[in-house]
């Protein structure tokens, strides 16, 4: 099965959402819908039937009723770190410049996929390229593609997650571009094409003897046929003691950058029938947060048993929030009248739960000397409505197709998101 499925129509899916009781057009609980029914695609077995729906409600009970303070200094971090305090990059606001971006791709980019092609997908206005964040305090270091691309030469480049992680690494290729004179030796190594593949892509830019991968493995564990004498409810089960098989690879990389929390929620594991796993026994009655709290500690003892962290840099870039107005994403819930990001952040999401759960991990490991980045990318986010594909999907997608809310139109929003990674890795002195 190819990516397209990640984009096939959903109408026949009915969902049901419980209203929030706030006031807000954004969803964070909606996220990655779009995806979903690729779902079926990170097995590696084909004995289990499927034959359930996969969305059947939605629930927005893992966010936070608290709202974040907007209004206090970007350099409060109490961090106890005997290195300088970096630059918080993750507040401050967006502002239009016409010169930006300075040295960037367009759609015509190869690496980028067709449903992210807005222009060529029929989106008029082109202002939601030219918003540039400007953060609080400090200013982003202009990418350098050729920068990168000497300080990561012999090396690999590492994406895993799901596909808005392929969204940001596609991204993140085409901001390399300028820097490689001829496009024809950026190639896929197993020669797969970047819109049709089944589980990782690795693109090597062979001037540089660089490599620059994505795995997608939107749980970061194994997820796997249910242990034998299971119920029949139990289509599949989570082992959230077990690092995915592709882990293997990403051993001996120079930067991870891991995305991971959007699949954790009980409308794309128990509500599916996909119960979690530990000790290779079923535990029918585990909470799903407390499933996601406890994959991300076997992440962290992956990461401390296999990675040689003087030497790889480790990124774990927080979630991306949708924007659906108006409904559900299969409700006829839209963003395509949204031209401009939101103003007001006041009408901003809550953060997270999961986000909290990821930077908390992150903090138990600060003893290597913050080579583990949390890449904190949700605030700048939630303010751009405006950048996704909306109603201009990819040619061939029916006209009742929901909308895509969730992934982003390229250039766009991951390509901030890729300067804030370059400016964390160059403040880290990576290989230099
Ligand atoms: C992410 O950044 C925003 C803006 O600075 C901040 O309000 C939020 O608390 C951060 N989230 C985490 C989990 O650190
Ligand atoms: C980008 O980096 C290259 C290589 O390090 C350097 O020669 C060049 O001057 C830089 N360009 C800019 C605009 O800073
Ligand atoms: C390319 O990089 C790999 C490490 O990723 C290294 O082992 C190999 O020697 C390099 N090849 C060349 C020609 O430098
Ligand atoms: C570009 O690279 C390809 C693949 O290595 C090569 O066949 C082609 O001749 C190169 N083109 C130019 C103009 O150098
Ligand atoms: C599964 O159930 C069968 C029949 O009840 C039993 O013979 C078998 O030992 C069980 N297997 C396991 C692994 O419990
Ligand atoms: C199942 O998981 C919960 C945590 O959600 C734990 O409290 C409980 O002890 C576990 N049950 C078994 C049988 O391991
Ligand atoms: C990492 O570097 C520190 C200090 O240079 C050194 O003591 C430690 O042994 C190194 N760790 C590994 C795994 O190489
Ligand atoms: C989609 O189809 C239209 C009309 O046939 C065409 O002009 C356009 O180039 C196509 N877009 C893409 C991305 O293939």
């Amino acid at each position: 099965m190819d990516i397209q499925t990640e984009q096939q129509p959903f109408s026949q899916r009915p969902i049901i959402l419980l209203a929030f009781p706030i006031n807000r057009t954004l969803c964070f609980a909606l996220s990655f819908l779009l995806l979903s029914v690729s779902a079926l695609f990170i097995f590696n077995f084909s004995a289990t039937p499927f034959n359930h729906q996969y969305y059947d409600l939605l629930r927005l009970h893992q966010f936070l009723l608290q709202i974040f303070p907007r209004n206090g200094p970007s350099f409060s971090s109490t961090t106890t770190s005997p290195l300088p305090r970096a630059c918080d990059y993750s507040n401050g606001k967006w502002v239009w410049d016409e010169s930006y971006p300075f040295h960037s791709y367009t759609e015509n980019c190869p690496f980028v996929d067709p449903g992210f092609r807005c222009t060529q997908n029929g989106r008029k206005d082109e202002g939601y390229r030219k918003w540039r964040w400007q953060p609080d305090g400090c200013d982003i270091p202009r990418f350098n593609a050729s920068e990168l691309l000497e300080r990561t030469r012999n090396g690999r480049i590492v994406f895993v997650g799901d596909s808005i992680g392929r969204n940001q690494w596609e991204s993140l290729l085409c901001m390399l571009t300028p820097a490689v004179s001829n496009l024809s030796t950026i190639y896929e190594e197993n020669g797969k094409p970047i819109n049709k593949h089944k589980g990782f892509l690795k693109m090597r830019f062979q001037e540089y003897n660089l490599t620059v991968e994505y795995y997608r493995v939107p749980f970061l564990v194994i997820i796997g046929r249910p242990p034998p004498n299971s119920s029949s409810e139990v289509n599949a089960a989570i082992r959230v003691d077990e690092m995915h098989w592709f882990s293997q690879k990403w051993v001996g990389a120079d930067i991870l950058i891991f995305n991971d929390g959007h699949w954790w929620n009980e409308f794309k594991t128990v509500k599916m029938g996909y119960y979690f796993q530990e000790g290779g026994k079923l535990n029918m009655s585990m909470d799903v947060m407390e499933a996601f709290r406890r994959s991300l500690q076997t992440w962290k003892r992956w990461v401390e048993e296999n990675l040689d962290l003087n030497r790889t840099h480790v990124f774990f870039r927080s979630y991306s929030p949708v924007h659906y107005r108006g409904g559900t994403w299969s409700e006829g819930g839209n963003c395509d009248t949204d031209k401009e990001p939101e103003r007001d952040y006041k009408k901003l999401q809550d953060e997270p739960e999961n986000n909290i759960f990821i930077s908390d991990v992150i903090k138990q490991m600060n003893y290597v000397k913050h080579k583990v980045q949390f890449l904190n990318i949700t605030y700048l986010t939630e303010f751009r409505n405006d950048g996704h594909p909306s109603k201009n999907r990819e040619n061939g997608t029916s006209d009742e197709a929901p909308q895509d809310c969730s992934h982003w139109c390229l250039p766009g929003v991951p390509d901030t998101w890729n300067e804030l990674f370059y400016a964390n890795l160059l403040s880290k002195g990576f290989r230099k």
